[in-house]
C-alpha cells in the first residue's frame, strides 16, 4: 500500500443538493423539503426515519424513478435533469438495482423468470439471462425455489427473490427499501449479511430501514424526518473519503456515458 494506491478523484456515486419533492394534489404534499447529501462509491448507508417521513420518496428520487420538484440529482457525476426518460431508463438498467418496498414480483412468473426479467433491458440474451438468474437465486439461498411462483413462497422468500432480481445485473448501486421489513429477525439478518457481502465486493448500497438497531450496525446512518435530513453520521473513514466534505465532482471522472439518443419516448 502506497499513496499511489489512492484512486484518482472520482465523482460520487450519488449526489443530491437542495432536493425538494412536492406531490401534486389537494392539498399538495411536500414529501422532501431540501435534501442534500453525497454517497461515495463503495459506501453502505442506512436511511432511517418514521413512516411518512419521505424515505421512499428519497429513494425514488435518488434512483431517478421520480424527478425532483427542485434541486440537483447526480448519478456518478451525471446530472439526471439533463437526461431524457429513455436515457434515465438506460442509466438505471445499467447501474442501479432496486429492491422495492412492495416487492413488485410478477405473480404468474416463476422465481427464475422474475429474476431473469431484471436483465430484460440490459441487452442480455435469454439463455444468459436465465443462467445469471439461477446464479442470483443460488446466492440468496433459493436455488430450490427456482420454479416456484411468488404466491407459493413465504414473505422472506419473496423478499429474497426481489433482492436477487435487484442484484442480477450486478449494479454499481443498490437501493433497497425496507429489505428486511416484515421478516423475522433471523431472515432479516441473513438479508443484511447478503447486502454486506455485496458491499464487500464493492457495491454502493443504500438501505432504508425502520429498525434502528439494524441501522446502527451499518457504517453510516442518515436520519430523515418530515422530508429533511436531521442527522448524518457521515462517510466511514474506511469506505469513501472523509465525512462531510464538500462537493468535489465536476471534472471528467466517471465513465458514465449514456449512449442512447435523447428521444421523447415515455419511460416506464
Ligand atoms: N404518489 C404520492 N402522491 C401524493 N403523496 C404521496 C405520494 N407518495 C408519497 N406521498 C406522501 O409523501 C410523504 C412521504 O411518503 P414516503 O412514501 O416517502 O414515506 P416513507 O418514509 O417511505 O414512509 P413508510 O416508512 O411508511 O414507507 C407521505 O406523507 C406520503 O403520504
Ligand atoms: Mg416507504
Amino acid at each position: 500500500m502506497t499513496l499511489m494506491d489512492t484512486p484518482p478523484e472520482r465523482a460520487p456515486a450519488l449526489e443530491l443538493a437542495g432536493v425538494t419533492k412536492v406531490y401534486g394534489g389537494q392539498p399538495p404534499v411536500p414529501a422532501l423539503r431540501g435534501v442534500s447529501f453525497t454517497v461515495r462509491h463503495g459506501e453502505l448507508v442506512a436511511i432511517v426515519g418514521p413512516s411518512g417521513s419521505g424515505k421512499t420518496t428519497l429513494l425514488h428520487v435518488m434512483g431517478t424513478l421520480e424527478r425532483p420538484t427542485d434541486g440537483l440529482v447526480r448519478i456518478d457525476g451525471v446530472d439526471a435533469a439533463g437526461l431524457g426518460d429513455r436515457e434515465l431508463a438506460a442509466l438505471r438498467a445499467r447501474s442501479i438495482g432496486f429492491v422495492f418496498q412492495q416487492f413488485f414480483l410478477a405473480e404468474h412468473s416463476t422465481a427464475l423468470e422474475n429474476v431473469a426479467d431484471g436483465l430484460l433491458y440490459a441487452g442480455v440474451e435469454v439463455g444468459e439471462r436465465r443462467r445469471r438468474a439461477a446464479d442470483a437465486l443460488d446466492r440468496v439461498g433459493l436455488a430450490h425455489r427456482r420454479g416456484f411462483r411468488p404466491t407459493k413462497m413465504s414473505g422472506g422468500e419473496r423478499q429474497r427473490v426481489a433482492i436477487a432480481r435487484a442484484l442480477v445485473g450486478r449494479p454499481a448501486i443498490v437501493l433497497a427499501d425496507e429489505p428486511t421489513g416484515n421478516l423475522d429477525s433471523a431472515t432479516g439478518a441473513s438479508i443484511l449479511e447478503l447486502l454486506r457481502e455485496l458491499h464487500a465486493e464493492g457495491a454502493t448500497i443504500i438501505m432504508i430501514t425502520h429498525d434502528g438497531d439494524l441501522a446502527a450496525r451499518l457504517p453510516r446512518q442518515v436520519h430523515v424526518l418530515d422530508g429533511r435530513i436531521i442527522s448524518d453520521s457521515g462517510s466511514a473513514p474506511g469506505g469513501g473519503t472523509a465525512p462531510g466534505s464538500g462537493t468535489t465532482s465536476g471534472s471528467g471522472a466517471a465513465p458514465a456515458a449514456v449512449g442512447t439518443s435523447g428521444g421523447p419516448g415515455e419511460g416506464e
